[in-house]
């Protein structure tokens, strides 16, 4: 089981008061890069905030995610563009190289890979965003000459 010695102290530096609810959520998605559900109902406890409440604020803003993500979060885009240049095979590609699919996690929490909407890039068909970082003109061999290099 988890030592809440962290998120105790992520409490204690906002305030024990329901207002800082958002502020101590940010620092919990930094910490440990997604909200964990014993630390959900951890700061329930010691806020008097129902869990339910919690999770409610957790999916409003994009920022918080429920599921764990990797060190290296890869959002593919699977916009129309990059769907028709052959995203496809760039999620095979991952898969192959990281055994992982769309909204999944490496067991080593090093690598997670989301499939999102048109990022902006078109010209750069089929793209993917590793930590804000954005690689384009993307085909199997290529992605997997990237993942490679983040594995090192
Ligand atoms: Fe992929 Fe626009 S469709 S960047």
């Amino acid at each position: 089981t988890r030592n809440f010695e962290k998120v105790e102290e992520i409490i204690q530096r906002h305030g024990r008061k329901k207002e800082n609810l958002v502020k101590i959520l940010l620092d919990v998605q930094k910490e440990y890069r997604h909200i964990p559900k014993d630390v959900v109902n951890y700061i329930g406890v010691a806020l008097g905030v129902p869990p339910a409440k919690i999770y409610g604020v957790a999916t409003f803003y994009a920022q918080f995610s429920l599921k764990p993500k990797g060190k290296y979060t890869i959002l593919v885009c699977d916009g129309t563009a990059c769907h028709m240049e052959g995203s496809m095979s760039v999620l095979k590609a991952l898969e192959e190289e990281l055994g992982i699919k769309p909204g999944e996690v490496t067991q080593d929490l090093k690598f997670s890979v989301d499939k999102v909407g048109c990022l902006g890039a078109c010209a750069l068909a089929p793209a993917m965003v590793i930590n804000g970082e954005v690689y384009g003109n993307l085909n199997a061999e290529k992605t997997k000459e990237i993942i490679r290099k983040y594995k090192e």
